[in-house]
């Protein structure tokens, strides 16, 4: 069902667990089936210096959650927004199709937190 990429990002997912020094946490609930992600940013000058998150949730949610980490660890604020679950479902190779909105939670808890930290820091929310 799932294609290596996936697999090697669920059985080995990267940046699991708590950042106790986040500039920002942010949690999201998937509205089909109620799973929940949960994004821990740290950012400096802009920059999403260290990011970790926590998946209760399906396979390819913990593998899309860990891909999406990957992707955006390192960007700016601006770069990390662009992202998208396509983006996210492209470089793990694919997603069988019922599992495609798995990809969409660790997208959408970024989002949340950036535009969370946009209004800690005084600015509109995106
Ligand atoms: Fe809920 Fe995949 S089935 S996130």
């Amino acid at each position: 069902m799932y294609n290596e990429t996936v697999m090697d990002h669920f059985t080995n997912p990267r940046n699991v667990g708590v950042l106790e020094d986040a500039s920002v946490v942010a949690e999201t609930a998937s509205p089909e089936c109620g799973d929940l992600t949960k994004i821990y940013l740290k950012i400096i000058d802009n920059r999403i210096v260290d990011i970790r998150f926590q998946t209760l949730g399906c396979a390819a949610a913990i593998a899309s959650s860990s891909m999406a980490t990957e992707l955006v660890k390192g960007k700016t604020l601006e770069e990390a927004w662009a992202l998208t679950k396509d983006d996210v479902v492209g470089a793990l190779g694919g997603l069988p199709e019922p599992k495609i909105h798995c990809s969409v939670l660790a997208e959408d808890a970024i989002h949340k937190a950036i535009n969370q930290y946009r209004i800690d820091q005084g600015l509109l929310p995106w």
